[in-house]
C-alpha cells in the first residue's frame, strides 16, 4: 500500500479536502496528524479513523509556536515525518474580494495563514522530513493562483511561487515539494458558500469536463505526488480542475 508505515502531517484536516487526504492516507496504510485550528472537529474526524493510526492537534498555522509545538506532538507520537500537506487555507467569498477592498489587516491574515502557514510548517517539519527517505510536501494551490483575480487568488498565486522556491531548498535534504491546484471541488464549506450561478458558468462553460470536481479527484492526485509514484517530480504544481484554465 502506497503508504505503509508513513506519517502525514495535514494542516486544515478536520474537514473538507484535508479530511478526504487524511482519510486516503490512512486506508493506504498510514498514519496522519489532523492539524487544525478547530480541535473540536479535528477530534471528530479522529474518532472515524483507527484511534493508533490519527491524531488530532490544535494547529494555528499562521503562529510559529502553535506550529512547532503541533510537530513536536506529532513526532512524539509517532516517531517522525514522511509527509506534509499544506490544505488550511481562508479562502471562499469572504477572501474571494477585489484586493483594493480589504483592509490591511485582512491583508496580512489572509497571507499569514495562507502563504507564511507554509513556510512555518516547512521549516518546522524539515528536520524529521529530511530523515526520511521519499519524503513530500504538498502545497494546496487552486485554480485561483492561476487567474489571480482577486485577494485569495494573489494569495494562491504565491502558494505557487512558495512550491518552486521550497522544492528548490528542501531538495537539498531529498525532500519533495509540489502543489495541486483545484477548480471548485465539492467540500461542504465550499458546496455551501459559493453561489449556484459561479459554479453552473465554471462547470457547463469554462471546464472542458462538464462535472463538478470532487474530494476524490483530489485524493488520486496527493496520492500521486505524495508517494514514490512521483518520486521523479518536484517542484510542479498540478491543475485539477476539468480541464480549466488551459494552459500551455
Ligand atoms: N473547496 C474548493 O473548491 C477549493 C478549490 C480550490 C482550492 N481549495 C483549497 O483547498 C484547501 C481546502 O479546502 P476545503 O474546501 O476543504 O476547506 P474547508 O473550508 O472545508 O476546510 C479548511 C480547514 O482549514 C482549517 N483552518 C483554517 N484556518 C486555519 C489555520 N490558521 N490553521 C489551521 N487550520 C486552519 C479550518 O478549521 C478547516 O478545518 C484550501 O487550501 C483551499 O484554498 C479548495
Amino acid at each position: 500500500m502506497a503508504f505503509t508505515n508513513r506519517i502525514a502531517f495535514i494542516t486544515g484536516a478536520a474537514r473538507g479536502i484535508g479530511k478526504a487526504m487524511a482519510t486516503d492516507i490512512v486506508t493506504a496504510g498510514g498514519s496522519v496528524v489532523i492539524a487544525d485550528i478547530d480541535l473540536a472537529a479535528a477530534e471528530g474526524t479522529v474518532r472515524g479513523l483507527p484511534a493508533d493510526r490519527a491524531l488530532a492537534v490544535e494547529c494555528d498555522v499562521s503562529n510559529v509556536t502553535s506550529v512547532e509545538a503541533a510537530v513536536k506532538i506529532a513526532v512524539a507520537a509517532f516517531g517522525g515525518l514522511d509527509v506534509l500537506i499544506n490544505n488550511a487555507a481562508l479562502h471562499l467569498m469572504t477572501w474571494n474580494r477585489p484586493v483594493t477592498t480589504l483592509t490591511v489587516d485582512e491583508w496580512r491574515q489572509l497571507m499569514d495563514v495562507n502563504v507564511l502557514g507554509i513556510v512555518n510548517c516547512a521549516r518546522a517539519c524539515r528536520p524529521y522530513l529530511a530523515q526520511r527517505p521519499g519524503a513530500a510536501v504538498l502545497n494546496i494551490s487552486s485554480i485561483a493562483g492561476f487567474e489571480s483575480y482577486n485577494a485569495y487568488g494573489v494569495s494562491k498565486l504565491a502558494v505557487r511561487g512558495l512550491t518552486t522556491a521550497l522544492a528548490k531548498e528542501l531538495a537539498e535534504d531529498g525532500i519533495r515539494v509540489n502543489a495541486l491546484a483545484p477548480g471548485a471541488i465539492d467540500s461542504e464549506n465550499a458546496m455551501d458558500e459559493l453561489p449556484s450561478d459561479l459554479l453552473t458558468d465554471l462547470i457547463q462553460v469554462k471546464q472542458l469536463i462538464k462535472r463538478q470536481g470532487t474530494r476524490a479527484d483530489l485524493v488520486q492526485a496527493m496520492r500521486f505526488l505524495c508517494s514514490d509514484t512521483g518520486s521523479f517530480i518536484t517542484g510542479e504544481t498540478l491543475i485539477v480542475g476539468g480541464g480549466h484554465p488551459l494552459r500551455v
